[in-house]
């Protein structure tokens, strides 16, 4: 059996590589990694790869930057030539990037097998990007790895047949397993102390894009800094909007951080302050207060029975949680069902031994 294994931006590369791993833990030499170069800086995509110890990608389509159509066009033309060239006998997705929805619906066209890890995360948010992603790859995937019950409960709900669905755990979270405690041996920048500095992430086009919004959260992000230090990590799509509105003298600005360096920021850190979704699920796990800049969430569980709140891009509701929690004990750490390090392993495992059918 031959597979093609697709990993395109920076939220993908902690999902591709423990699958690798199992898949080469199994003596299964047969899998290609195919990189669409959907991100492509240092910072955004090679750090990740000497980080996590992913080996090169066997292919690299180097598709780039671009409009959502153009940019998941070019994935779907330079992929099918790969799908063509190799002909594997499955394709595996993950996680809701533009990338992800490409190289599915190229390789179902072609009548090839398809595999969606992460697979029935729902936001109802048709706003955003990865929503539309992730409902067209489900609708067109043959099989489908679940992160947690809801949404095993999601694919159920829009008609999708027990078959197609195996719920596997968190892939993001064997990666952290992996390397937390290399993470927290890492030394924290200069200055900040254990459990004393909040970490921002911000890259949602509904928070970055329009500069009346931005400059709504980072003021609201300004009085927290009043407190606490902050470290902001800087998204280059937030970077083109960030001005005099970050300006504090406790607000520290970075580049993007890999991988290892930001996973040991995130897990000493008193809180994050986010709207990325992965950093939900991996603060649940690190017992960190999540403040999440969003109206909604693909990923519910974290709220439920982790450390997550919603509180949208509201100012005065941004500073409220970050009040609650200064005032908090820290909550304690909690791993959802099946988040046990081993979800790459039962992936690979069902692709090499259950002989699934294609639907
Ligand atoms: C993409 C994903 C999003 C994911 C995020 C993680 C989609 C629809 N969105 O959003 O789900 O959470 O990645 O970062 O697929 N840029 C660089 N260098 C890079 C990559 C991007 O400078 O290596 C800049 C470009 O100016 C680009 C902008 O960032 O236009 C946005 O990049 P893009 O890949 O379009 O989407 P993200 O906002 O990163």
């Amino acid at each position: 059996m031959k597979y093609l294994l697709v990993a395109a931006a920076r939220p993908n590369f902690m999902k591709v590589a423990p699958i690798l791993e199992a898949f080469r833990a199994r003596g299964q030499e047969d899998v290609l990694l195919v990189h669409t170069g959907q991100h492509y800086d240092r910072r955004m995509s090679d750090e990740f790869f000497r980080d996590l110890r992913i080996p090169e990608p066997d292919i690299n389509l180097g598709v780039g930057s671009g409009s959502h159509a153009r940019q998941t066009a070019r994935v779907m033309v330079e992929f099918e030539d790969v799908c063509l060239a190799h002909r594997p006998d499955w394709v595996i997705v993950v996680g809701d990037v533009n990338s992800t929805l490409a190289c599915a619906l190229t390789a179902r066209k072609l009548g090839i097998p398809v595999a969606h890890v992460e697979a029935g995360l729902r936001s109802r948010d048709m706003s955003m990007p990865e929503e539309i992603n992730r409902l067209c790859t489900d609708a067109i995937a043959d099989l489908l790895f679940t992160t947690d019950r809801i949404s095993n409960e999601n694919l159920r709900r829009e008609g999708v047949p027990e078959s197609r669905i195996r719920f596997v755990g968190n892939t993001m979270i064997d990666t952290l397993t992996r390397h937390i405690d290399r993470a927290r041996q890492l030394p924290l920048p200069e200055g900040l102390e254990a459990g004393r500095y909040a970490v921002l992430t911000l890259h949602r086009p509904g928070n970055v894009d329009r500069q009346d919004v931005l400059d709504g959260i980072l003021a609201s992000v300004r009085g927290v800094a009043d407190r606490i230090p902050v470290v902001f990590p800087v998204h280059p799509r937030t970077a083109q909007r960030v001005n005099g509105n970050a300006e504090h003298p406790n607000l520290r600005l970075t580049e993007p951080m890999s991988y290892l360096p930001f996973l040991g920021l995130v897990a000493r850190s008193r809180m994050v302050l986010t709207d990325s979704g992965g950093i939900q699920e991996e603060t649940t796990v690190l017992g960190v207060p999540c403040i999440t800049m969003r109206p909604n969430t693909e990923r519910p569980i974290t709220c439920e029975i982790g450390t997550n709140v919603l509180v949208g891009n509201d100012p005065g509701r941004i500073r409220e949680a970050a009040a609650r929690v200064l005032h908090a004990e820290p909550p304690a750490p909690c791993r959802p069902e099946m988040w046990d390090g081993h979800a790459a392993e039962r992936i690979v495992h069902t692709l090499l031994h259950e002989n699934p059918v294609s639907c």
